[in-house]
């Protein structure tokens, strides 16, 4: 078999390049480990940048997005139960769009015309400095896709990124000494837009699908376990860490999902090894605090798509040359974004007293300061 591109992984990042590329007519296959179910039965992010929401739109695949999406014009922030709203269209005039990833990903999944091959087992790439390869098996049987190029959009734990030899590729990376614990419930939102937290019990965050779905997070220690949390230990932590008028308006229920994501800040660079990229959080991860890593998988397969169209379509290497430098630099300002609001928000045990006045300086400067907030509300809608 052959393709000119071989994507690995379908989640967002390797689905949105499969439907750019399709509608370029380059053609790419994608190799997915999991089932179609499995993916759509992740639940992640639900924050869409504008940029996000614009190639949704370009890629043919936001009519249901801009049907049911909620667009937010700001977003609140809390400290110790004192609130801030932060005015994104007033700021800077940008708003977000509130539609979660499971729908993305069920749009591009039912938008796609090329073939995915779910259940693609031992996934194993080769030669990406020559003429590429892929292996990878099925119903027992192993198949061989020759390419021209390959793009990694394979995840953090994924293949592409672990087959590069160590001494050409160069990691940064922060761990977080906590998670987030996340709750679905089909309730209404506490608030008509986000709220974040900050309270000496730990970050909190109120976000939400629709008007009878929400979203709550709360930040937990690196070794919970989710079996340790029923439902109604959860709504008391959550409560106690908002504010009154908040905590009051929150609508409890059954979870019909809860899990515990550990945080972390991760680069590796370059992205580019021949005939291999890397794309998405087999790319970068950041800590979820400013809903960036949806987004910035998003904006890194733009600029692969249009890459890899020019290599294909007019024999240029122009666009595949410039993609690592391209990408990595909105990377590192989405990191710093996503650090400082990490940061800003949730409680460091190491940092002691000093660090905790430190964050309320912080908070207070960003309640008298428009210029503040306007810096908060470009890194957040992601006009930067
Ligand atoms: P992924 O969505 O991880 O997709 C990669 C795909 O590759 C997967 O389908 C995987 O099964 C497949 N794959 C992996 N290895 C192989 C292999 N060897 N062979 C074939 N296929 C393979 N972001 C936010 O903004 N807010 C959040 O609240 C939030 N919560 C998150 C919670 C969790 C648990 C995780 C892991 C991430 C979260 N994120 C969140 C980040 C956001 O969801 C990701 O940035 C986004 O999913 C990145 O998309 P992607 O396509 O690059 O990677
Ligand atoms: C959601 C997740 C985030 O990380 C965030 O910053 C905002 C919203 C969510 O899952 O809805």
């Amino acid at each position: 078999m052959r393709h000119q591109v071989v994507i690995i992984g379908a989640g967002p990042a390797g689905l949105m390049l499969g439907r750019l590329l399709e509608r370029a007519g380059v053609d790419a296959v994608i190799l997915e480990q999991r089932s179609a179910d499995y993916v759509l039965g992740r639940i992640r992010a639900g924050v869409l940048e504008q940029g996000t929401v614009d190639l949704l739109r370009r890629a043919g695949v936001g009519a249901r997005m801009d049907a049911e999406g909620h667009a937010h014009a700001g977003c609140r922030l809390e400290f110790d139960g004192d609130a801030l709203r932060v005015d994104f269209q007033a700021l800077i005039g940008q708003q977000v769009m509130v539609y979660g990833q499971t729908e993305v990903t069920r749009d591009l999944m039912a938008a796609r015309e090329g073939l995915t091959v779910y259940g693609a087992e031992d996934v194993a790439i080769h030669d990406f400095d020559g003429k590429p390869w892929v292996t990878y098996r099925k119903d027992g049987q192993t198949h061989r896709i020759d390419c021209d190029y390959i793009a990694g959009c394979d995840g953090f734990h994924g293949v592409c990124r672990a087959s590069v030899p160590q001494d050409a590729i160069k990691t940064f990376e922060r761990v977080y000494p906590f998670g987030w614990l996340g709750v679905l419930v089909d309730q209404p939102p506490a608030a008509p837009e986000l709220v974040y937290a900050h309270h000496a019990r730990g970050f909190a965050l109120c976000s939400q699908r629709s008007s009878t779905r929400s979203r709550y997070y709360v930040q937990v220690g690196a070794d919970e376990k989710v079996a340790d949390w029923s439902d109604d230990r959860f709504w008391d932590e959550l409560r106690a860490r908002l504010s009154p008028e908040v905590a009051q308006a929150v609508r409890t229920g059954a979870s019909i999902e809860k899990s515990i994501a550990p945080l972390r800040s991760f680069v590796a660079e370059p992205l580019r090894f021949g005939r291999l990229f890397l794309a998405g959080d087999a790319a970068h991860i950041v800590p979820p605090t400013g809903a960036k890593g949806l987004n910035l998988a998003m904006s890194d397969v733009a600029v692969l798509a249009d890459a890899l169209i020019e290599a294909v379509v007019e024999a240029s290497d122009a666009g595949i040359d410039a993609y690592s430098s391209t990408v990595l630099a909105r990377i590192w300002k989405a990191e710093r974004f996503s650090w400082w609001m990490t940061n800003l928000l949730h409680v460091f045990p190491e940092t002691g007293d000093f660090g905790r006045r430190i964050q309320r300086a912080e908070f207070d400067y960003l309640a008298g300061s428009r210029l503040a907030q306007a810096s908060l509300a470009e890194n957040y809608t992601g006009a930067f």
